[in-house]
């Protein structure tokens, strides 16, 4: 089944990934594709708050693990989003968008798969600011970029979008890695995370954030969240 159907679109729903959660509970096939003009409750990764006022491009797909290779999820999704965000766009591990690595650097999308084991499926949510303006983002106003294109686009940067992850997840592993490489917005910068510092240095094959520390040693991060030096979230 192609990814974007079937397509349920809602005018106002909590959270895409919710109920696109439930969709995927109630055995929707892979590729359902669940989109919002506005989320009221929309949800980022580590337990944070996603703003999504209209302007915010939010979209969740039900992923199902016979028909993708849930390892690099989070590696083919940046991939496809930064593709749509345009040749300058960089990714911030494991998977946010930047379209300006100004210091702030501009964060233009957000990603966040979720899935419950033992279950067989994922979602994928991706919200894209396509037409917001950062102002209205609260707290988030600050470090936000936009694509700034008229809302009436937004289907078009929706349609791209599909095609984008379509075409990511169906690349072998070393090319999505590849691709994902060449968009890393960390190599070489310095990160503090919870319980380290040192420099980023790409991704391994699994898709972990390798830090080299000051003694010269290697270690993979697996979850969680970095953050350049000087402290930007
Ligand atoms: C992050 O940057 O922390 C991830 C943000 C993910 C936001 C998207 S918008 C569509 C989907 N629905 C949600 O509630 N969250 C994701």
């Amino acid at each position: 089944m192609a990814l974007g159907h079937p397509h349920i679109h809602l005018g106002k729903v909590g959270s895409t990934n919710d109920r696109a959660r439930e969709l995927a509970q109630a055995g929707a096939p892979h590729g359902t594709m669940v989109s919002a003009l506005v989320q009221t409750a929309g949800r980022g990764r580590q337990g944070r708050a996603w703003t999504n006022p209209a302007g915010v491009m939010a979209q969740s797909f039900v992923l199902r693990r016979a028909d993708c290779t849930p390892e690099l999820l989070p590696i083919a999704a940046a991939v496809a989003t930064a593709r749509v965000c345009g040749d300058e766009a960089k990714i911030k591990w494991p998977n946010d968008i930047w379209v300006d690595a100004g210091m702030p650097p501009r964060k233009v999308a957000g990603i966040l798969i979720e899935s419950r084991m033992p279950a067989d499926w994922f979602v994928v949510g991706i919200g894209l600011n396509v037409a917001v303006d950062p102002a209205d983002l609260g707290d988030a106003a600050a470090r936000a970029g936009t694509l700034g294109q008229p809302a009436s686009s937004m289907p078009v940067w929706r349609r791209r979008l599909v095609k984008e992850l379509d075409r990511a997840l169906a690349l072998p592993a070393d090319q999505v890695l590849g691709e994902w490489r060449e968009r890393d917005g960390l190599f070489g910068k310095e990160l503090v995370w919870d319980s380290g510092e040192g420099v980023a240095a790409g991704v391994d094959d699994e898709g972990h954030l390798l830090v080299r520390g000051a003694d010269g040693a290697f270690q993979s991060l697996v979850a969680g969240e970095v953050h350049l030096q000087p402290l930007v979230p």
